[in-house]
């Protein structure tokens, strides 16, 4: 099972790092191939809705020529997608939903129908400075985004009141090892 981490904080180092350094660790130790991109510390610009990709019967590259096209074709070749992200102002950070908006460039609706996306499993990780109802906002664009764009949401794991101890907590050790066990079932 191919599983891409896209990693929108930019603390190399931060919580949300640290979060995800362990779960690529569980998620290899349960046998998938998982790999993480730092999304903060590339070039990746939000969409510029000029329509091109969604311009051909099948659907073009995306225009934009960033860090984000290699992304696109990881993001379509993945059997499992965990967006990772710290919670900024009650949302996600601008770097990954700036990544998020590109990909309108892997599906139309519009006849003839293409979706790159379709029946792809998609899952959340994220640490937050407060309790776990700051990130609903973020769990809810998520499963509208699976619903429009026919993904199937796998699930969510959150650490509030996060710091590297906090992460390291057997709570959270264990509740990222049920995670792990849920998304990368069938
Ligand atoms: C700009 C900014 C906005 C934040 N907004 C929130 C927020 O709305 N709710 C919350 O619980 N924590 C908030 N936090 C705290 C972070 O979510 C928390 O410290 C997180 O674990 C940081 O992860 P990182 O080290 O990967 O950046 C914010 C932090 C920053 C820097």
């Amino acid at each position: 099972m191919k599983v891409t981490i896209f990693n929108g904080s930019p603390r190399k180092n931060g919580n949300t790092a640290s979060m995800t350094s362990l779960l690529t660790e569980k998620l290899r130790a349960a046998g998938a191939d998982a790999e993480e991109h730092l999304i903060y510390h590339m070039n990746i610009k939000g969409c510029m809705n000029c329509g091109v990709c969604h311009s051909s019967d099948a659907l073009k590259e995306c225009a934009i020529k960033d860090d984000a096209i290699p992304l696109l074709k990881k993001f379509a070749s993945s059997d499992l997608v965990i967006f990772a992200t710290p919670i900024y102002m009650w949302h996600m950070t601008a770097s990954l939903n700036a990544f998020i908006e590109r990909l309108h460039s892997l599906c139309r609706h519009e006849p003839p129908a293409v979706n790159k996306m379709k029946d792809k499993r998609i899952a959340i990780a994220m640490t937050m400075g407060d309790d776990e109802y700051v990130a609903a906002d973020v769990v809810n664009s998520l499963l509208l985004f699976c619903e429009y764009f026919e993904l199937r949401y796998a699930g969510a794991f959150a650490v509030p009141f996060a710091d590297k101890e906090q992460i390291m907590r057997p709570l959270y050790r264990e509740k990222m090892q049920d995670f792990v066990n849920k998304i990368t079932k069938g």
